[in-house]
């Protein structure tokens, strides 16, 4: 029996849903960045190592309990603590809320994004100067048109169908933003100057291994690129077929978030050092590095259109797998028809949103969120799913769609390694207020 909202048609259907989920800000502006601070390529080797660890792990079980209570975030938390304990399926909106929370911080970014492809059309984002233009719409109720924007595209996207239609979107967004960025770091190859980016980014730094910070940082990263959140993934999970062999497709949504990331760091960094502009991260490196580095370069305002639109892109992608996350639990928990948890979502993340326009309020809200509910609800998630459901109960969901089933370590390593990780994750992130 399939799931109201329909299923996703084969498993690349799945995948480039999920890979749309994944890539999102953390690899735009914050990847390039650390990889560079923290040791170059050095840093891959933590990076990686997390990447597969929370990939296996961690990916699949949001991915699996979807699938075997064939519903999202708050029907699988019924499911699993149903007849144990009606505070943990309480505890289950906790991490809804975190996908919620999320969404009202991130439209208002990926409005940024859009106001800044619209520069870049009209040419204003070259002419004016960066830190000016960015600052004009970061004031309260500074950003209100292209939040309204960002959110109505969103609700448009999705309040047609559901699972069909989130992977024809994904279809579309997905190959174009991994194109136009495979683009940008051809483009910045040829400018002089790009090698000094290329030795920051990958010349390795051993030592800095040796370095805590190295690895809390990476572990960070790969958790928030994942979409690691005990909510987000177990929706699209829900939409999969019996067929589809789970491990497989979260080993390759892995993949190709770490080669967007790659790619990201290829198309930025480079550029950066080529115009002698300090490497940084976060909103400053998007809205005003960025736009400088397009400013000094011959047909800057192609390629900046081009950045600006494979952001929105990958920002949009991923802002609907938090809308649907939430969605499709209206839908579930209180029997809303498909059009009103839309809408209903839609009303309340703009509703909210709109107080939280001011760059400072809304990076308060999202370190809130990203440092304390969404952590709390992957390891919720880690727990609920591995412990409470139970291994034996998930392995056999992630043994179905398989010729071989799961490897023999996948227990351990999920129980006694993954689930722990989650919750230093969430302490760490406390502590050096925000790894991810
Ligand atoms: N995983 C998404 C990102 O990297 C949310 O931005």
């Amino acid at each position: 029996m399939h799931h109201k909202n329909g299923s996703f048609t084969n498993s690349f259907g799945f995948i480039l849903a999920c890979v749309g989920s994944a890539v999102g800000l953390g690899n735009i502006w914050m990847f390039p960045y650390r990889l560079g601070q923290y040791g170059g390529s050095a840093f891959l080797v933590p990076y990686l190592l997390f990447i597969v660890l929370f990939g296996i792990t961690g990916l699949s079980a949001e991915f699996a309990i979807g699938r075997r209570a064939k519903t999202g975030t708050l029907g699988s938390y019924d499911l699993c603590w149903k007849g144990k304990s009606a505070v943990g399926q309480k505890i289950g909106w906790i991490p809804l809320l975190g996908s919620l929370g999320i969404a009202i911080g991130y439209s208002i970014i990926i409005g940024w994004v859009l106001r800044s492809l619209f520069g870049s059309v009209t040419g204003t984002i070259l002419t004016e100067d960066s830190a000016a233009y960015f600052s004009q719409a970061t004031g309260n109720f500074g950003s209100f048109p292209w939040h309204f924007a960002v959110v109505a595209i969103t609700t448009l996207l999705l309040i047609t169908g559901s699972a069909v239609q989130i992977e024809k979107a994904n279809k579309i967004m997905m190959p174009v933003f991994f194109i136009l960025f495979a683009v940008l770091a051809v483009r910045v190859l040829f400018l002089d100057g790009a090698s000094e980016g290329y030795k920051f980014l990958f010349v390795p730094r051993w030592e800095q291994l040796k370095d805590v910070n190295t690895w809390i940082m990476a572990m960070g990263q790969a958790f928030f690129s994942l979409s690691i959140t005990g909510s987000g993934m177990i929706v699209y999970g829900s939409y999969l077929n019996k067929g589809e062999d789970i491990l497989a497709a979260s080993m390759r949504t892995a993949l190709f978030d770490t080669i967007a990331a790659m790619l990201a760091a290829l198309a930025i960094m480079p550029a950066v050092f080529a115009f002698g502009i300090e490497p940084d991260r976060g909103p400053s490196l998007m809205f005003i590095t960025i736009p400088n580095i397009f400013k000094q370069m011959p047909a800057g305002r192609v390629f900046s259109a081009i950045f600006f639109l494979s952001v929105c892109f990958a920002g949009i992608t991923s802002l609907m797998n938090m809308f649907e996350a939430v969605i499709e639990s209206l839908q579930h928990k209180f029997n809303f028809g498909r059009k009103f948890a839309v809408l209903l979502c839609s009303v309340i993340c703009f509703g909210v949103g709109i107080f939280l326009e001011a760059e400072s309020s809304v990076g308060n809200w999202m370190d809130f969120i990203t440092i304390i509910v969404v952590p709390f609800g992957a390891v919720f998630g880690a727990f609920s799913i591995y412990y409470i459901f139970g291994y034996k109960n998930i392995k056999e969901e992630l043994d179905e769609g398989r010729s071989k089933g799961i490897p023999s370590w996948f227990g351990p390593l999920a129980k006694y390694v993954y689930v722990p990780l989650t919750v230093i994750v969430f302490i760490l992130g406390i502590i050096f207020k925000g790894i991810g």
